[in-house]
């Protein structure tokens, strides 16, 4: 099956993330890999959200998050629980919104170009997996909105995805 993706016009962000999970529910559908998932997840982001330079997962694996799929440059490859604006998100298993990443103490810079992140946790029954990591050019990018939409994308996502076992 193939698919393509059709850019948003979207009056709001409530709106955006509503056509955007969509269209990640048909681009997934069928497919229950979880690293194919995550893969087709991060180019999805990468292609229909404005203004990142960055979008991708990293996994929990004994105990520290290990890079996974994801879109943009090569990135570090391991970030401790409680370090960075990952870690953090990891730490307090809730989403971290940074509208400066300069401000934010123990920020970890993969990316020069970064000014702005979100990450949200992926949590499955109570468990986590990882982390949903975006990184913007923009001071300010994300917000309370982007939030939530993303945090239903994360829901879907695992709804949508045979993940591995603890
Ligand atoms: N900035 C992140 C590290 C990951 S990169 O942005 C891809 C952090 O502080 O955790």
């Amino acid at each position: 099956m193939s698919h393509t993706a059709s850019a948003i016009h979207a009056s709001s962000k409530a709106e955006f993330y509503a056509s955007f999970n969509r269209q990640l529910a048909a681009v997934l559908h069928g497919e229950r890999d979880w690293v194919c998932n995550m893969a087709q997840a991060s180019a999805l982001l990468m292609q229909l959200l404005p203004d990142l330079n960055w979008a991708g997962f990293y996994l929990l694996k004994a105990g520290e998050l290990v890079l996974g799929p994801f879109q943009g440059k090569i990135a570090c490859v391991r970030i401790k629980v409680g370090s960075g604006v990952c870690g953090t998100a990891a730490a307090r298993r809730a989403t971290v919104v940074v509208p400066d990443v300069h401000q934010f103490p123990g920020h970890i810079a993969c990316d020069s170009a970064s000014n702005s992140e979100i990450v949200v946790p992926l949590l499955q029954h109570g468990r986590l997996l990882g982390v949903l990591d975006l990184d913007s050019p923009k001071f300010n990018r994300f917000d309370a909105d982007d939030a939530t939409g993303l945090e239903e994308t994360v829901r879907q996502l695992l709804a949508a995805s045979d993940s591995p076992e603890a």
